[in-house]
């Protein structure tokens, strides 16, 4: 097998397709995984940068029930979406493919039936929750209560979301099902599962021992405390309809668990792109000189760091990731990013707003990345971000050099006379840029990467205020040409360095620079900034200038603060908790109710009951007495001569002595007071039935 310390598999994590990808995934997995791999093809490393649709699963099913369509349409519609907005932000991966490939599947079984062939499973008939009105096993998402480890109430059946926690559907307290509703039963049904107490051991030494050191804290503190509260068997079928077949017999009915298959996912996109590009997809996970990465978000490290790793081990012949570098959660404006709640921003939706302004939202997003800790993302601060770094900074910086090098020299770089100290200090900073940039990329710290690249703009944009080549053009020709010099030196270090964060910036700058002309010395690469002399020649001619960042005004953020306010608004009214409707009763049930409109004569607080009072009413049939509970609500006196609905032929009944002759209808406002339900009495007299 061909030995190559320099290649890189980095996997993202597969996106269900089960709705659109907002700004939570981009910050959390698919920029930081494409900062570094695009980081890492800028080192010439041979990088299979891989993803693709989780297809499979709960999600997908519940998804098309809620939207009456088919499993396969839900994934076919998501798919598209999901694959579209990762091309429109530049995700760079090599391969994007989707589970439901006839590859995957092929893989997917083959890899089961290898351990079960070599006995790696454990087959066990055990009691699993069902639905006898949905007449279905239960399983993961089919199944929510409470979660024995952190008391969340909202804990699904493989996983709690809250705490991390893995588990098994029957740990959950007071379950129920996610299709009616109900309590469900206990059912026996056979099962496969992976002993992962048998994998211990390993992981023991794996992470805990020999990747202590080199793993983000919070991966290896969840993996720690998994491991040591102790590793139970794990199933790997389910009873569903939806999924991979288990490829054995007696199987019937059964699928792979969605998380048995979906890693997996990796490796069949894998072979897809390596028999498109003639490449030995083996050397991607088989060689144990090359380094896989996971990029993943902090739910997901479970089946990352334990699951999958001992899946693996179990298969035998392949590597395990050198690192799982797990980002935490984004919120947006102080919430949850909520699918269900539509609290997020879509990424689709995103750029049908800031139509070709990619770059500022990769940039506020890295900004503010969740590395260590769950991080909230505001359109205050978006706005900030763009205003006075991207604009102010970078694009000021580099306008000005663009624009005065053609104002002053044709487009032409000068040829630079005398260095002062400033533009030796300078030009030597900008040299020590890559490597700072390299290491804080390296230890997966890329808000302190993109800050540095960032600093590298506030360098040229100070030098070029402080030297004020505007000023020397009149008395000064050769310092003018020098201070423009390095600042164009300084201006194509930006734009090979800026690449992983911005590439659709770098792109532009480089046709600008022209720094990849067909003129061989003229391409520039990573190393180059701190390896050339001179990045770009006097006498090389450069491009004109194009906008790389506008200003965002405030409308365009009330506009977007708006929109989530509808969301909260339209929330509110649908998880309003109202009263369930009651049991359905017949038309002649109806018929039975004497409703009338009436007007209450007289009223008087009763004696010792301070809830109650004493009415007379007119119905129009006759005027009577009725007792009605309304005292916490009104005065006696503001109630005379208020229109109201009347039953008239509810039995009598006796309330503190006293006989009541109806009822008067009411209601609650939203502060809880009650209030009549006053007909729209203009012209009706009392009596008037209701109907
Ligand atoms: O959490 C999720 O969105 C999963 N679909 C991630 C799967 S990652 C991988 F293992 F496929
Ligand atoms: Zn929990």
């Amino acid at each position: 097998m061909d030995q190559n310390p320099n290649r890189y598999t980095i996997t993202a994590a597969l996106p269900y397709t089960n709705g659109p990808v907002h700004i939570g995934h981009l910050a959390g997995v698919y920029v930081p995984a494409d900062i570094y791999a695009r980081f890492q093809r800028l080192q010439n490393k041979d990088v299979a940068f891989i993803c693709g649709s989780d297809e499979h699963g709960v999600p997908i099913t519940i998804k098309a029930k809620k939207e009456g369509i088919t499993p396969q349409q839900v994934v076919d519609k998501y798919h598209r979406i999901i694959k579209e907005s990762f091309e429109e932000f530049g995700i760079s991966f090599d391969n994007y493919s989707r589970t439901s490939a006839e590859i995957h599947h092929k893989t997917a079984s083959e890899f089961f039936k290898k351990l079960y062939e070599a006995g790696k499973f454990t087959e066990e008939v055990t009691e699993q929750l069902y639905d006898e009105e949905a007449n279905q096993f239960l399983a993961d998402r089919y199944i929510t209560g409470t979660c024995p480890k952190c008391g969340n109430e909202e804990a699904y059946g493989d996983q709690c979301e809250k705490c991390g926690t893995s588990l098994n559907a029957t740990d959950l307290i007071n379950p129920k099902s996610a299709i009616s509703g109900n309590v469900p039963i206990l059912k026996e049904t056979k099962h496969w599962f992976l002993p992962l107490n048998e994998y211990e051991d390993f992981l023991k030494q794996w992470i805990l021992v020999d990747h202590k050191k080199d793993w983000k804290t919070n991966v290896y503190g969840q993996c720690k405390s998994w491991i040591d509260d102790g590793l139970r068997p794990r199933a790997v079928t389910r009873d569903l309809d939806w999924g991979i077949p288990v490829p054995v017999s007696g199987a019937d009915g059964k699928v792979l668990y969605v998380w048995f298959d979906a890693p997996i996912g990796y490796i069949s996109s894998t072979k897809e792109w390596a028999t498109r590009e003639g490449k030995n997809w083996e050397d991607y996970w088989k060689n144990d000189t090359t380094k896989m990465l996971h990029f993943i978000g902090k739910d997901n490290i479970v089946f990352h760091c334990i699951i999958f790793p001992s899946m693996l081990k179990a298969e035998g012949s392949y590597i395990l990731p050198e690192n799982v570098p797990a980002n935490e959660f984004l919120n947006l404006e102080g919430n949850k990013i909520s699918t269900s709640k539509n609290w997020a921003v879509w990424l689709h939706e995103y750029l049908k707003d800031f139509p070709n302004q990619q770059d500022v939202l990769r940039y506020t997003l890295t900004a503010n990345a969740p590395e260590t800790k769950d991080n909230d993302f505001t359109w205050a601060d978006f706005q900030a971000r763009n205003n006075s770094e991207l604009v102010a900074i970078f694009g000021n910086f580099i306008n000005r050099v663009v624009v005065l090098t053609h104002k002053y020299y044709d487009g032409i770089v000068p040829k630079p006379a005398a260095f002062s100290e400033i533009d030796k200090q300078t030009l030597t900073e900008v040299k020590a840029y890559p490597s700072v940039i390299a290491s804080s990329i390296e230890r997966y710290r890329f808000r302190e990467a993109q800050s540095e690249m960032m600093n590298l703009a506030r360098l040229g944009n100070k030098y070029l205020a402080d030297e004020e080549p505007w000023k020397t053009f009149k008395t000064d020709k050769d310092r003018t040409q020098t201070v423009m010099y390095v600042a164009l030196q300084i201006a194509s270090a930006l734009a090979v360095l800026s690449e992983p964060f911005l590439p659709f910036t770098s792109t532009t700058l480089k046709n600008m620079l022209n720094v990849w002309s067909s003129a061989v010395e003229t391409s520039l690469g990573w190393n180059d900034i701190s390896l050339k002399t001179e990045l770009l020649k006097p006498g090389h001619k450069i491009n004109k200038a194009e906008l790389l960042f506008s200003k965002i005004e405030d409308e365009q953020i009330q506009a977007q603060l708006d929109k989530l306010q509808a969301s909260k608004k339209m929330n509110e009214i649908v998880n309003k908790k109202v009263e369930p409707q009651k049991e359905t009763i017949q038309f002649d049930d109806f018929m039975k109710l004497d409703m009338r409109v009436g007007t209450i004569i007289e009223a008087e607080k009763m004696p010792k009951a301070d809830k109650l009072l004493v009415l007379k009413v007119d119905t129009g049939i006759d005027v009577r007495t009725i007792v009605s509970g309304i005292a916490q609500s009104f005065n006696a006196e503001e109630i005379i001569g208020k229109k109201v609905t009347v039953l008239v032929n509810l039995a009598p009944r006796k309330l503190r002595g006293v006989e009541s002759q109806g009822m008067i209808l009411m209601t609650e406002n939203a502060e809880g007071k009650l209030v009549f339900m006053n007909p729209d009495t203009d012209g009706v007299e009392n009596g008037a039935t209701i109907n």
